[in-house]
């Protein structure tokens, strides 16, 4: 695992001028274009750095951007994998790993979540207080298998507040709560949705989790954000679909770009 990095990092740092970014953005489905709004781009496409995990989905264009926002570094990954695609939990962490070889400190992991919490609507911006792994799945096995880190909030409690003071002066629609994440690539039935409220869960996603576990065990600071896109099946009688994710997804993207803009100009503030 750590040869097949080094050799990305050589390759990005090359190309970059030894560009080292603060503030890292993982970017989900439908919300990639916040990175086109950074200053002084430099793109580098996914599929050009050696050893980089390559995504599945067509149309799911990988790029790694580099730019910088209020005299922020900062390093966009449009075009995340899902640990549905090709089943290795190395290629979904990988983008974590880059970031922390960089010298990234903080982490903002963006997807786009189905709502569970009755009092969500499409649209909604969630704030993840916490999360639930339903993956079943663990990260950690790949750096030591016996030692458990996690001895802070997963989500760092002073971004919490930032982002959620920052939505509600903006009038946007920021909510908080606990994001489930599972494996998907199914959608749940709806006797599962039940089962997701009942063990305490507000939105669920194929995402997010294990990127979140290793930023931590790295000791990095993180804040997700859920783009509630869509009811859970049962919830509504809406038909859920992928284009209804995708379609809300573009539909709040600028609320959504906005609202992470201005909380990274508040974190440099802080
Ligand atoms: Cl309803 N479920 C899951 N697992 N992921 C989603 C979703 C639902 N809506 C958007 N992403």
């Amino acid at each position: 695992m750590i040869e097949r990095i080094k050799e990305s990092i050589k390759y990005i740092k090359a190309k970059t001028n030894d560009l080292r970014p603060q503030i890292a953005i993982i970017l989900g489905s439908g919300l990639g274009d916040l990175a086109e709004e950074f200053e002084n781009k430099m793109k580098i496409k996914t599929s050009d750095i050696p050893n980089y995990p390559l995504p599945t989905v067509e149309g799911h264009a990988g790029n790694l951007v580099f730019g910088r926002l209020y005299d922020i570094n900062l390093l966009g990954f449009q075009g995340r994998i899902h640990f549905y695609e090709s089943g290795k939990i190395e290629n979904v962490i990988y983008p974590v790993l880059v970031a922390h070889e960089l010298g990234v400190k903080i982490l903002i992991v963006t997807n786009a979540a189905g709502g569970l919490n009755k009092n969500f609507k499409p649209g909604d911006l969630m704030i993840i207080a916490d999360h639930i792994n339903f993956m079943f799945l663990n990260p950690l096995k790949i750096f030591s298998p016996n030692v458990n880190r996690f001895n802070k909030p997963a989500y760092d409690e002073k971004l919490r507040k930032i982002a959620i003071q920052t939505g509600i002066e903006l009038g946007l629609p920021v909510r908080e709560g606990i994001y489930c994440g599972v494996r998907g690539p199914n959608y749940e039935t709806p006797s599962e949705v039940q089962m997701l409220r009942k063990i305490g869960s507000d939105a669920v996603g194929m995402s997010t989790v294990p990127e979140v576990i290793t930023a931590n065990y790295l000791g990095m600071r993180v804040l997700g954000i859920s783009c509630i896109t869509n009811y859970a099946a049962g919830i509504s009688s809406t038909k859920l679909s992928h284009e209804e994710v995708t379609e809300v997804a573009q539909r709040v993207k600028n609320e959504f770009s906005l609202l992470i803009k201005e909380t990274i100009k508040k974190i440099k503030q802080s």
